[in-house]
């Protein structure tokens, strides 16, 4: 039996009704009113476009959108659940600002360095103080790991005053710490443990995938839900764990949700959201089968013998497992150039990777897509090791940078007096913005670190690459930094 979509029903079902809308959105859901809207979209979109606070949708008695909170919570292992509509940046800003306003406020939160840069947009907002623990980093990929429950428990130790403990599961590339083992170590030390689980929204509905960080004692967890749980993108939710922290966060993120909230939520994210819990909770078959897809993807590169799984080769101990809808390739063990690998096989085969590195492409195999094995292996296979296009011969790779030494506060920096100053100037001095390259989003340098030259090399390196981007940088080519004056 299908489960109900509360919200989603209601919403169809006030959709379907002729209702003069005298109300915004202007478009009325008329479909002369903005033709332009009406056919590129179609008009059930307009009709499904409706403003908040209506009755028997989101105003009065247990409305249809607090039963599907109430129905996501129990599907994720929550206590509670809020949904957002601009996405996990979102969650990342509300779980900070929750943080800021637990505890005295001179209380550090103990965070892991390699967090997303909307975390780091929420200490700035939260004025957090926060202590960095390192994940570990994997220099031969380029990429960061997890946090072990080892290394979260030396830096509690070492900031005793702690409020909090923050870290990211799965990463970017799917790899997945010890979140159980995490918690107890957080909850040992008197600390809630919040998981950006931004990547994980799938986790624990299907055998083969890990846990859901709810379920293995996360106090919060953020979750992309339009990632990898099947909703549209930008909506996603945040999850507040059974754990002992669950009342005192509570009224916080309670609080925090008002202040990072629209008052104009898009009833069709809302509405996707609802769905793709059900699509969850019912599609364990469908989702078996986009992992199987996705282990035979990886069983031809590994038969193929050219490129090789860059999963298999994690050999970091702080892993515990590896998220199996992720097929990360190291297509620069087969001669080629991850950056434009992606560029032209998005160019000549109409085939989009999530992710790409020097070294590596990254497929997402969202649960429940089929996927055509033969066709992603035929075309990365098809690129010739000796066409300059694609070849990573002659390419000077750059080597993920350390993060510079910290001199202020993220927050003290980020409001000082500030300069623009070109790059070579930069080198040495401390920097008021965060900039992260992207993918994956996590920044090499933030406010109050100074910046190195590995690290100027290293941001402009990624800028000058087909697909490259730095969010944060002043320019596209990272020319200029903003630094403390
Ligand atoms: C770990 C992590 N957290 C948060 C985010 C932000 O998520 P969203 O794009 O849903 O705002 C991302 C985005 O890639 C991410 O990788």
């Amino acid at each position: 039996m299908r489960s109900p979509t509360p919200y989603a029903e209601a919403l169809r079902q006030f959709a379907a009704r002729d209702v003069l809308r005298l109300i915004v959105p202007g478009h009325a859901a008329d479909p002369v009113a903005v033709p332009e809207l009406a056919e590129f979209f179609g008009e059930q979109l307009l009709r499904l476009d409706v403003a908040p606070l209506v009755s028997g949708i989101d105003l009065g008695l247990y409305t249809p959108y607090e039963k599907a909170l109430d129905l996501a919570a129990e599907a994720w292992g929550a206590a509670r659940t809020w949904f957002l509509t601009n996405g996990s940046s979102q969650a990342n800003r509300i779980a900070a600002l929750a943080l800021g306003f637990l505890g005295r406020r001179d209380q550090p939160v103990v965070a892991q360095r390699s967090a997303h840069s909307s975390w780091v947009d929420g200490m700035i907002i939260a004025g957090l103080d926060v202590r960095f623990v390192q994940p570990a980093i994997d220099l031969g990929l380029g990429i960061a790991h997890g946090v072990s429950p080892e290394a979260l428990d030396r830096a509690l130790a070492a900031a005793p005053d702690a409020k909090a403990a923050y870290i990211v599961s799965p990463s970017y590339f799917g790899a997945t710490p010890d979140v159980a083992g995490l918690a107890r170590v957080a909850h040992e030390h008197g600390v809630p443990l919040v998981v950006d689980a931004a990547w994980g929204a799938h986790y624990g509905f299907h055998p083969a995938l890990p846990p859901s960080p709810v379920r293995e004692g996360a106090d919060l967890a953020i979750m992309s839900t339009h990632k990898l749980g099947g909703s549209l993108t930008q909506s996603a939710m945040l999850h507040l764990g059974h754990g002992p922290f669950a009342e005192v966060l509570a009224p916080h993120v309670d609080r925090a949700f008002v202040l990072e909230q629209s008052t104009s939520e898009s009833a069709i994210l809302l509405a996707s959201l609802d769905l793709a819990r059900q699509h969850l909770q019912t599609g364990a078959e469908r989702i078996g089968a986009s992992l199987e897809a996705a282990e035979r993807l990886r069983e031809t590169i590994r038969q193929a013998g050219r490129f090789r799984v860059a999963s298999d080769h994690f050999d970091s101990p702080d892993i515990v497992a590896v998220d199996p809808s992720r097929v990360s390739i190291d297509v620069g063990a087969g001669g080629l150039l991850g950056h434009a690998v992606r560029a032209v096989v998005l160019r000549d085969h109409d085939i989009q990777f999530e992710i790409a590195t020097d070294a590596c492409v990254v497929a997402i195999v969202g649960p429940g897509m089929r996927l055509d094995v033969e066709r992603v292996a035929g075309a990365l296979h098809e690129l010739a090791a000796d066409d300059p296009e694609v070849a990573s011969a002659g390419f000077l790779r750059a080597e993920l940078p350390e993060p510079g030494e910290r001199r202020m506060l993220v927050r003290e920096a980020a409001f000082a007096p500030s300069v623009i100053v070109s790059a070579a100037e930069a080198v040495g001095r401390i920097s008021a913005d965060s900039l992260a390259a992207y993918p994956p989003g996590i920044p090499n340098v933030m406010p109050g670190e100074a910046i190195t030259a590995e690290t100027v090399e290293f941001l402009q390196h990624v800028a000058a690459a087909p697909t490259g981007f730095v969010r944060g940088a002043l320019d596209p080519a990272v020319a200029a930094f903003r630094v403390v004056a």
